[in-house]
């Protein structure tokens, strides 16, 4: 068998719900203001489900408009792979969902957990799945609907959060140096209940008590992230440059998870990247979980900040604790 030299990201799409919420919004009901929304986090506003609504529907439009992109036929997918922390059911995966509407008539399908480092996981095994011969044609997405365990009684999480999906086809290439150079996965267990959802896994399954309790909503200790995740954004970008033996001027932009534009400022200006090589759609969207490096790449390559030869890092950090990064050549 001949192995391929390289793994390319040759299409990508994203999709967000119709309903928008503004900070305004978020005045009306719990006690916060557009101002601290803005300074704290660099939101304005983000798009919601409407009930009814699950992660495959997200996902299926997303998916739909990487394939167009990239021109691949659904048929012609080996293997789906949907990032997710909030399926649409625990069974079956989001991915066999997905597979059956979108016709990948002959591929797998899986789901993935890494939380908001989801999408760079998945590429990951997107990368490991086509350079070791096993699939041709990989179609990732990393797909939430974080509105569904969100505490909108929280005023400390619930403006942090909005809903969408992303997605990317990764396809074995001939040729050498170019599409996934490099990905970096790590994790840290001992930081699980930094960001937590109590119950509704066989630790704590639903009873009445659990959902009396809002057990079902994430709980997160934000300050506790907050350091956490300035360190391993530049501990990622500083293995990515090595890796890659790349200088910051090679790079043409970062793609991080859009949790906080303070901690991504923090830690790409500490590595040297002016804010012109950072890519940000924090304030259309919030943090959507593992669907915000999808949709930032997407953007970030629809509104021709990342073009043909230039090198993007992805880096992203999340529950789990999860921090994971990409080295991409496109
Ligand atoms: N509106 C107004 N005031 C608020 C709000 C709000 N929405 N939320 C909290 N406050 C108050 C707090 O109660 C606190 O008041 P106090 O001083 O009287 O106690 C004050 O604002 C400051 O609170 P901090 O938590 O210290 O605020 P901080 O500057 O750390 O910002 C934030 C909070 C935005 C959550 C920040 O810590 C952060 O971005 N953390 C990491 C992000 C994170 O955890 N994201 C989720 C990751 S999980 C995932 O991505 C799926």
């Amino acid at each position: 068998m001949n192995r391929p030299a390289s793994a390319k990201i040759i299409g990508t799409g994203m999709y967000v719900p119709e309903r928008v919420m503004s900070n305004e919004d978020f005045a009306h009901i719990v006690e916060t203001s557009d101002e601290w929304i803005t300074q704290r986090t660099g939101m304005k506003e983000r798009h919601l489900a409407e009930l009814g609504q699950a992660t495959s529907d997200l996902a299926v439009e997303a998916c739909r408009q990487a394939l167009d992109d990239a021109g691949v036929a659904p048929a012609d997918v080996d293997l789906v792979i949907c990032a997710t922390i909030t399926a649409d059911n625990v069974l079956p995966a989001t991915a066999c969902w997905l597979q059956d509407r979108l016709g990948c008539t002959k591929a797998g399908a899986f789901d993935l957990t890494a939380a908001c480092s989801g999408h760079i996981y998945a590429l990951a095994q997107a990368r490991a799945a086509i350079l070791s011969g096993q699939a041709r044609t990989v179609l990732v997405t990393s797909a939430e609907i974080l509105s569904s365990i969100t505490d909108y009684a929280d005023r400390g999480t619930c403006v942090l959060f909005g809903d969408g999906a992303g997605a990317a086809v990764v396809q074995a290439s001939d040729e050498p140096d170019t599409g996934i150079l490099y990905t970096a996965l790590y994790a840290d267990g001992s930081g699980g209940a930094m960001m937590l959802l109590p119950a509704g896994g066989s630790r704590r399954p639903p009873s009445h008590d659990t959902v009396d309790q809002r057990l079902h909503y994430m709980q997160i200790r934000g300050r506790e992230v907050f350091k956490f995740a300035v360190l391993k954004m530049e501990e990622l970008i500083d293995e990515c440059l090595h890796a890659c033996h790349l200088t910051v001027d090679q790079v043409t932009m970062v793609v991080p998870h859009q949790v906080n534009t303070r901690i991504i400022d923090a830690a790409t200006s500490r590595m040297g990247f002016p804010p012109e090589k950072v890519f940000l759609n924090i304030h259309k969207y919030g943090n959507t979980g593992g669907a915000s490096v999808a949709m930032a790449h997407h953007e970030a390559i629809r509104e021709g900040k990342i073009g043909p030869g230039d090198t993007a890092f992805l880096v992203a950090f999340g529950g789990g604790l999860t921090w994971a990064a990409a080295a991409i050549r496109h």
